[in-house]
C-alpha cells in the first residue's frame, strides 16, 4: 500500500519556518509564518488566557465530551464578538472547528456536499492553504484579481469584472480584514459594491476571518463581515481565535452557516455537527473554554481587548517606522504602502530572486512572494530589513 503514495507538495509557509531554524547566522530575522511575536521576539500567553487557565483548573470538574458542535456558549460568544448584531442568532448555525483551518476545511466540505458543482472563487493571491485544501477535496478553484502589482493596494475593478463570471451558486472566499498575504484590503464602499454584485449573480461568500482587532481594530475589522452577512441570503463564515486570542497550538476556531431563511437553520446545525462527527468527532475544547470565559467575563474581556489593542498598535507602529525608514534610505515614497496596510502581513512586491537574495546574502526570510510578517520585526531589526531592502534593489 504505502508504495502507491506519492510526495505532496510541501507548504511554502512551513518549509521557510524549518529553513530559518537550521539557519546557523545570528543575525537572521524570521518574517515567515504568521505568529505575532513582542518586541523580545516572543509569542507571549496573552494575560487574559493566563488568567482563564488559571481559573479553568481551578474550576473545571469534568473532561467529558461537550457536543459535536462543540460548547454552545462558545458559539454564543463568537458569533456576538463577529457578527454583534447584524444578524438574528436564530439565523446562525455553528459549530467549533480545530483552528480557523478546521472551519475553512469544513466549510469546503459543506459546499461540496451541498452543491457538488460549485466552484469557489479565491483572491490572486491568497493564503496557498485555501487553494491546497480545495485541490485535495477536487473543488473547482477560479481567482479572481485582487492585488495591484503597481500601487500595492487592491485592484478594485479588476476584482469586480472578474466575479462578474460567478454563476449562480458559485461560492466566493473573501479575507474578512488583514488580507492574507497581501495586507491590502477593500474599503466599506468596495465591499458593498461586492454584496451588490455577489446578490445580482446569486453567489455565496465565505468569509474567512483570522485576524479581526489586528487591523483597524476589533469592531472595525468586523464591519465588512457584519455588512456581508446581513446583506445576503446565505454566507459562511469561517473563524479563527489563534491569533486574536494567542492560543495557536490550542486549535480553536468556529464555523457559521448564516441563512436568512429561518426554516433552514435546523438543518444547517445538523450538518455542521455531521461533518464534524465525520472528521474528528468533538472538537478541540480547551482554547474554547478559555476563549468563552474571556468574552462573558467583563474584566477579563478588558484586560484582553486591551492586550490586544497594544498588540495592533504596536504593529502600526512597525508599519509606519519600516516606511519611514525606507523612505529614508530611498528617497521615495515608493513604500508608503507599508503603512497603509493593515494585520500582520504586507506584500513588498519584490521578486522570487530579490527574496532569495534577502535570505542569502542578509538572513531576512519572508515567503517567496515577498509576504513579510510585520510583527516578527523590532526597533533593532528595522534599519536591517530597510537597508537590505535597498541594497538588494527592491
Ligand atoms: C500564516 O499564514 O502564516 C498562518 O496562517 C499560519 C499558517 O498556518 O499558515
Amino acid at each position: 500500500m504505502f508504495q502507491h503514495l506519492k510526495a505532496q507538495p510541501a507548504d511554502k509557509i512551513l518549509t521557510l519556518m524549518q529553513m530559518y531554524r537550521e539557519d546557523p547566522r545570528e543575525t537572521k530575522i524570521d518574517l515567515g509564518v504568521g505568529v505575532y511575536k513582542n518586541a523580545e521576539g516572543v509569542t507571549p500567553v496573552m494575560r487574559a488566557i493566563k488568567a482563564a487557565e488559571h481559573r479553568l483548573w481551578e474550576e473545571q470538574e469534568t473532561k467529558a465530551y461537550v457536543g459535536l458542535a462543540g460548547d454552545p456558549g462558545f458559539s454564543d460568544a463568537m458569533i456576538k464578538l463577529i457578527l454583534d448584531d447584524a444578524v438574528p442568532r436564530e439565523l446562525v448555525a455553528a459549530a467549533a472547528t480545530p483552528g480557523g483551518t478546521g472551519a475553512v476545511r469544513q466549510a469546503f466540505e459543506l459546499i461540496q456536499m451541498a452543491n457538488p458543482k460549485a466552484r469557489v472563487f479565491v483572491s490572486n493571491p491568497t493564503w496557498p492553504n485555501h487553494i491546497s485544501i480545495l485541490q485535495y477535496l477536487g473543488i473547482e478553484t477560479v481567482t479572481y484579481r485582487y492585488f495591484d502589482d503597481e500601487t500595492r493596494g487592491v485592484d478594485v475593478e479588476g476584482m469586480l469584472a472578474d466575479l462578474g463570471d460567478v454563476r449562480k451558486g458559485d461560492v466566493v472566499l473573501l479575507h474578512g480584514c488583514c488580507h492574507n498575504p497581501t495586507g491590502a484590503n477593500l474599503n466599506l464602499v468596495d465591499w458593498q459594491a461586492v454584496v451588490d454584485l455577489l446578490n445580482a449573480q446569486g453567489g455565496v461568500p465565505m468569509i474567512d476571518i483570522a485576524y479581526q482587532g489586528f487591523g483597524d481594530g476589533l469592531e472595525a475589522d468586523a464591519d465588512a463581515t457584519r455588512l456581508v452577512a446581513s446583506s445576503v441570503p446565505e454566507c459562511l463564515i469561517a473563524a479563527s481565535c489563534s491569533k486574536n486570542f494567542g492560543i495557536y497550538r490550542e486549535r480553536t476556531g468556529l464555523l457559521m452557516a448564516v441563512s436568512q431563511e429561518a426554516g433552514a437553520r435546523a438543518l444547517n446545525q445538523d450538518t455542521l455537527a455531521f461533518l464534524n462527527r465525520q472528521n474528528y468527532s468533538f472538537p478541540p475544547d480547551h482554547g474554547a473554554r478559555l476563549v468563552t470565559m474571556i468574552l462573558n467575563d467583563a474584566d477579563l474581556r478588558a484586560d484582553w481587548a486591551a492586550e490586544l489593542e497594544d498588540v495592533r498598535r504596536s504593529m502600526l507602529n512597525l508599519r509606519q517606522g519600516l516606511a519611514d525608514e525606507l523612505q529614508r534610505l530611498s528617497g521615495s515614497d515608493r513604500f508608503g504602502f507599508l503603512a497603509q496596510h493593515r494585520g500582520m502581513f504586507s506584500r513588498l512586491g519584490a521578486s522570487p530572486e530579490l527574496v532569495e537574495k534577502l535570505r542569502s546574502d542578509h538572513a531576512i526570510y519572508m515567503i517567496g512572494d515577498s509576504r513579510m510578517n510585520i510583527a516578527g520585526l523590532n526597533a533593532k531589526t528595522i534599519p536591517i530589513l530597510a537597508k537590505a531592502i535597498v541594497d538588494v534593489g527592491v
